[in-house]
């Protein structure tokens, strides 16, 4: 079986194989039987199909073999292709030969309700799970998209080293490890070093894991995630949105065009995302204060105590607590602001105090900084930071004192200022949050593969 002629194809194959003999190479996903005929649904990563074993129609070990399966057994199955709209991805195999390699101990994950730790703890198993296959098969399309944009777009990828000799996003979420007689952390962001490529090539992009040895414990948190980050010389504040709003939609009408089925699985609203195309609304910080504090104050008018989230989401925010000046957006402000929007929203211009010490002032108003944050709809808060850089080498010098970093060990990030400095702009995009977006996901948790939070290093 399996050899010879009989070609061995994917279940998302199938199509091409109609009234042929194949072979497909899989998992046993569930079985059940009805008198004389059994069914048996196997997955092979690509997608799941129904084989149908018709007592008299095989040879008796070919039937019985079915009573030996067990919930993720591996096995070989033989048959035809037949189309049938009835059945689960409109094909099924009329099944002539079976071969077991092996049979699967008592599989922990069954179909009754598992408690998210258990599930975390099995995450090497859970992601077969039709739910997380589908997901991951989302982040997949996801970064693939997104490179495409970029490469289209006239980007470069260049590598961003992950360990590191310095902070990037600020001294307490540094992640410490030994390298060999010194301290290195790993890298917060690959963003100091892609300004360094973008006075080589222009326009660059790194993709890989960035660190936050953060003690938060939200949905929107992990330790490591992955990061996409554009730099663009000679470019501006306003450039840099253009071309957020332009990469974020391709994204997601990809996903729509190349992913729906899995959105179908995820139960995703589709109509919601059929919305997201350029431009994106933009509203200053100042207006986002307002706006947050006006939110507030209807509800403590109207005795609400009502926390941010909605509904189903099992980890409520804290309630939203009135913005100052001042005041760095926390999640449930974040919150409030993007429930306003069909579309992602740019929150820009924040006050100096409350960003990194590379961004660069507004001339018109030195008080706040050239940057903007990317708040998905739907309450997922922030997906891009973003903004343009300082490009002149007193001021990013005085920053670095100000905020109490070594200058020797920017030396090398100082000299992009005196060598050809230009004024120039980029961003990082979150994957797992721009992913727990678009599948509608309640915690970023289930958009990576194996997740790293607070109280988790396993699997
Ligand atoms: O806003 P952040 O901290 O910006 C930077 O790191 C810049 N240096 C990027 C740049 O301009 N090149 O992070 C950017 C994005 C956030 O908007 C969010 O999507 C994601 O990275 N992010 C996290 N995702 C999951 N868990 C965390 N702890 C995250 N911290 C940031
Ligand atoms: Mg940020």
């Amino acid at each position: 079986m399996g050899t010879g002629k009989v070609p061995v194809v994917r279940v998302d194959q199938l199509g091409d194989y109609v009234g042929e003999e194949v072979v497909i190479q899989g998992w046993l996903y569930n079985k059940r039987s009805s008198g004389k005929i059994r069914f048996l649904e196997v997955r092979d990563g690509t997608g799941i199909v129904q084989a149908v074993l018709i007592k008299n129609a095989v040879a008796p070990e070919v039937f019985s073999a079915y009573d030996s399966l067990t919930q993720e057994s591996s096995v070989i199955v033989q048959g035809q292709v037949r189309a049938d709209p009835r059945a689960p991805g409109g094909y099924e195999l009329g099944v002539s030969g079976i071969r077991i390699v092996q049979v699967a101990e008592d599989y922990p994950i069954t179909p009754k309700e598992h408690g998210i730790e258990f599930l975390m703890d099995h995450r090497h198993l859970w992601l077969r799970s039709r739910r997380q296959h589908a997901i991951l098969r989302i982040r997949s399309e996801v970064v693939k998209a997104a490179r495409d944009w970029l490469d289209d777009h006239g980007f470069i990828l260049i590598d961003a080293p992950i360990l590191t000799p310095t902070a990037v996003e600020g001294t307490t979420t540094l992640f410490e490890t030994q390298y060999f007689d010194e301290k290195a952390y790993l890298t917060q962001s690959g963003q100091l070093y892609m300004e360094a490529a973008a006075m080589a090539h222009g326009r660059v992009y790194c993709f890989g894991p960035t660190f936050r040895a953060e003690k938060s414990k939200t949905r929107r948190h992990l330790t490591e995630f992955w990061m996409l980050e554009p730099e663009m010389a000679y470019a501006d504040l306003e450039e840099d949105m253009r071309v957020q709003e332009e990469l974020v939609s391709y994204i997601v009408q990809r996903v729509l065009e190349k992913r729906r089925r899995e959105l179908e699985v995820l139960e995703r609203e589709i109509s919601r995302l059929e919305k997201i195309s350029p431009p994106f609304p933009r509203l200053s910080y100042d207006d986002a204060v307002e706006l947050v504090n006006g939110v507030i104050r209807a509800r403590q008018a109207a005795g609400e105590e009502a926390a941010e989230g909605a509904p189903g989401r099992e980890e409520r925010e804290p309630v939203a607590e009135l913005l100052e000046w001042g005041d760095d957006l926390g999640a449930p402000h974040e919150t409030i602001i993007s429930n306003q929007y069909d579309k992602p929203v740019f929150v820009h211009r924040y006050p100096v105090q409350a960003k990194a010490f590379y961004m660069k002032p507004d001339p018109e108003r030195p008080e706040v900084v050239l940057c903007a944050d990317l708040l998905a709809p739907e309450g997922y808060g922030e997906i891009i930071g973003g903004g343009q850089r300082i490009d002149d080498y007193d001021l990013l010098r005085q920053r670095l004192m100000e905020h109490g970093l070594p200058t020797e060990a920017y030396e090398w990030y100082l000299d992009l200022r005196r060598y050809g400095s230009v004024p120039h702009a980029g961003f990082g995009l979150g994957i797992e949050r721009t992913v727990a977006w678009i599948c509608g996901l309640p915690h970023v948790r289930e958009a990576v593969p194996f997740p790293r939070l607070l109280n988790r290093l396993r699997p």
